[in-house]
C-alpha cells in the first residue's frame, strides 16, 4: 500500500518590508487573501477562524502580535501568555500559509504616540470601552496598521469579542480601502462546560476553572427568559450567582446587537446581545450571546 506524503509549510515574516514584498508578488486573483489577526497563545477558537479563512481564500495570513497599546492593565500585558513555538505548529497544522510575527519596533517604528488615532464615538464609551479606557483606540491603531501591511480581501474576527467586531467594522469605514474588505464574524468556540475559549483561561487556577462556566450559564438563563421575562430580575440573579461562585462582575448587560445601545428590558423587535464581563481573581473574562427578537 502506498501512503501519500503531505508536506505542509508556512512562511514566517518578521519584517514589514518582507511580508509586503511577498504578498505583492503572490497576491492571488479574486478572493485572495484572508487575514486573521491574533495576539497568539492560540487555541481552538483562533484555529476556527483560520479554518474558515482557509475555506474561502487562496492564501491565509495570520498575525501574532501582543499589542501593548490596547492593554490598559499593565499586569494583564505582562502576564499575557506567549507560546510562539506551539502557535507555529498549530498554524501549520491548520493550513495557515503566512505568519506575520513582528516586533513592537517593526509595528510602531515612529513610536506609538505618532500613530493615527481613530474615534469610535459611543462604541468606546460603553461596556468594554468604559471598563478598559483606551483599549479600543489601541485595537484601532494596531488593526489599521496590520490592514495597511497585509491588504487582505477578507478579515476574520471572532464574535467572542463582540464589541471589538463593531469597532473594527467602524474602523473599516475610516481607513483607506477599508470598505473593500469583507469582514466575517465567526462563532464563539467553547469548552465542554460552555466557557468561551480564551488565551487568558490558562491563567485560571483549577478551582477557578471549575466555576468559570458560570458565565455561560448566566448567558443561557438571560436567553431563556426572552422575550417576555424581566431582564432586571434575571440580571440580578446572574449577579448573585456569579458573586456566589467568587466572581466580581463588571457588567451584565443587554444591548441592541447593531448599536450596543443598552436596553432596560427585552425587546420583541430588536436583535439583542447579552454581554458579561467578570473577574475571577485577577483574570478578566468576557462572553456574549445573541438574543433573537421575536419578529
Ligand atoms: P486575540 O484575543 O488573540 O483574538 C484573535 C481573534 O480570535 C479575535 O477576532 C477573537 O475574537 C477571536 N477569538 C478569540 N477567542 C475566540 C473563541 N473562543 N471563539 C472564536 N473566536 C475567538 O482580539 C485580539 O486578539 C486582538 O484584540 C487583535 C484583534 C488581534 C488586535 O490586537
Amino acid at each position: 500500500m502506498r501512503t501519500k506524503l503531505q508536506i505542509s509549510f508556512m512562511l514566517i515574516f518578521k519584517k514589514v518590508a518582507d511580508i509586503q514584498a511577498y504578498l505583492s508578488q503572490q497576491k492571488p486573483a479574486g478572493r485572495g487573501i484572508g487575514f486573521v489577526p491574533t495576539m497568539g497563545a492560540l487555541h481552538a477558537g483562533h484555529l476556527s477562524l483560520i479554518k474558515l479563512a482557509k475555506a474561502d481564500n487562496k492564501l491565509v495570513v495570520t498575525s501574532i502580535f501582543v499589542n501593548p497599546t490596547q492593554f490598559n492593565d499593565k499586569e494583564d500585558f505582562e502576564k499575557y501568555p506567549i507560546t510562539t513555538d506551539t502557535d507555529v505548529a498549530m498554524l501549520i497544522e491548520a493550513g495557515c500559509n503566512v505568519l506575520f510575527l513582528p516586533s513592537v519596533d517593526e509595528m510602531y517604528p515612529q513610536g506609538t504616540e505618532n500613530m493615527p488615532v481613530f474615534d469610535f464615538g459611543y462604541l468606546e464609551t460603553v461596556l468594554e470601552g468604559a471598563h478598559r479606557p483606551g483599549h479600543f483606540r489601541g485595537v484601532g491603531q494596531v488593526v489599521a496598521r496590520l490592514l495597511d501591511i497585509v491588504k487582505p480581501d477578507s478579515l476574520y474576527m471572532g464574535q467572542k469579542d463582540y464589541q471589538q467586531c463593531l469597532v473594527v467594522k467602524n474602523l473599516l469605514g475610516q481607513v483607506a480601502g477599508g470598505n473593500d474588505i469583507e469582514m466575517i464574524i465567526c462563532p464563539i468556540i467553547r469548552e465542554a462546560d460552555g466557557l468561551a475559549m480564551s488565551s487568558r483561561n490558562r491563567r485560571l487556577t483549577d478551582p477557578q476553572r471549575a466555576v468559570a462556566g458560570t458565565i455561560y450559564q448566566c448567558l443561557i438563563s438571560i436567553l431563556s427568559k426572552a422575550p417576555s421575562g424581566n431582564f432586571t430580575v434575571v440580571q440580578k440573579e446572574c449577579a448573585d450567582l456569579l458573586a456566589d461562585k467568587g466572581f466580581v462582575p463588571e457588567y451584565i448587560a443587554l444591548a441592541d446587537a447593531a448599536t450596543l445601545q443598552l436596553l432596560d428590558n427585552y425587546s420583541a423587535t430588536t436583535q439583542m446581545v447579552a454581554l458579561i464581563a467578570a473577574k475571577l481573581g485577577n483574570v478578566r473574562l468576557i462572553d456574549n450571546m445573541l438574543v433573537e427578537a421575536d419578529s
